[in-house]
């Protein structure tokens, strides 16, 4: 019983564990980085992002920058629904939720092809669950679970280590 529990919950961190050491640092143009005259829609089309994946942004710093927008400011080169913006000229940004995510480049250069559109799937914690429908508001939510689920089965394997030290030595 007790080591059946123990199982259990080595196989919840493993795969918690096997879930961020599987997290992929997608390189926007991969070689060519973030620079005009790229279809960034042949780099995506050929990426599959998954939530806790990395999309990260080369260029040099000060000429170019990465600004996150909604679907009207990717379609027409504008700030709309503008949820974020880097500048480093290396920015790693975490895809935190599934669904599409825009950026376009903030200096003009949009229109001469500084766009990219991703879908983002859902982790594989959601992946394993019933599919939702198609707008369902519980992503958000199910990922803290799972998170949550990883937390306590790694505080639980913890205390069941310990005792068993305890035990070892008694
Ligand atoms: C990029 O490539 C896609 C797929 O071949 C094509 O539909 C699109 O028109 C291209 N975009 C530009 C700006 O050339
Ligand atoms: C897409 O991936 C394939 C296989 O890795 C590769 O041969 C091809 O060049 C890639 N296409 C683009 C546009 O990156
Ligand atoms: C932005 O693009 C959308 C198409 O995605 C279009 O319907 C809309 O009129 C455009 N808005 C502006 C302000 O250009
Ligand atoms: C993007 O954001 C703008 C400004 O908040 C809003 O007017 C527009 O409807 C949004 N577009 C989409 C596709 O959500
Ligand atoms: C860029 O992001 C910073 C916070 O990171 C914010 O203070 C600033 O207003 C943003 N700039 C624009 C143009 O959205």
């Amino acid at each position: 019983m007790a080591s059946s529990r123990l199982l259990l919950a080595v196989a919840v961190v493993a795969g918690c564990a096997v879930g961020l050491a599987g997290a992929t640092d997608h390189i926007v143009g991969a070689n060519r980085g973030w620079n005009p005259n790229i279809n960034y829609t042949l780099w995506s089309g050929n990426q599959t992002f998954v939530v806790g994946d990395l999309i990260s942004f080369r260029y040099q710093k000060g000429t170019h920058n990465v600004f996150e927008v909604n679907q009207t400011g990717y379609d027409n080169c504008t700030m709309a629904g503008v949820a974020g913006n880097w500048t480093s000229g290396k920015d790693f940004i975490p895809l935190r939720e599934p669904g599409r995510h825009f950026f376009i480049c903030g200096n003009g250069l949009c229109q001469a092809g500084m766009k990219v559109a991703v879908t983002v799937l859902p982790g594989a914690f959601e992946g394993t669950q019933m599919v939702p429908p198609p707008d369902s508001h519980s992503t958000a939510s199910d990922a803290a679970a799972a998170g949550a689920t990883c937390f306590a089965a790694a505080a639980w394997l913890t205390v069941a280590a310990l005792a068993v030290a305890i035990a070892a030595v008694a």
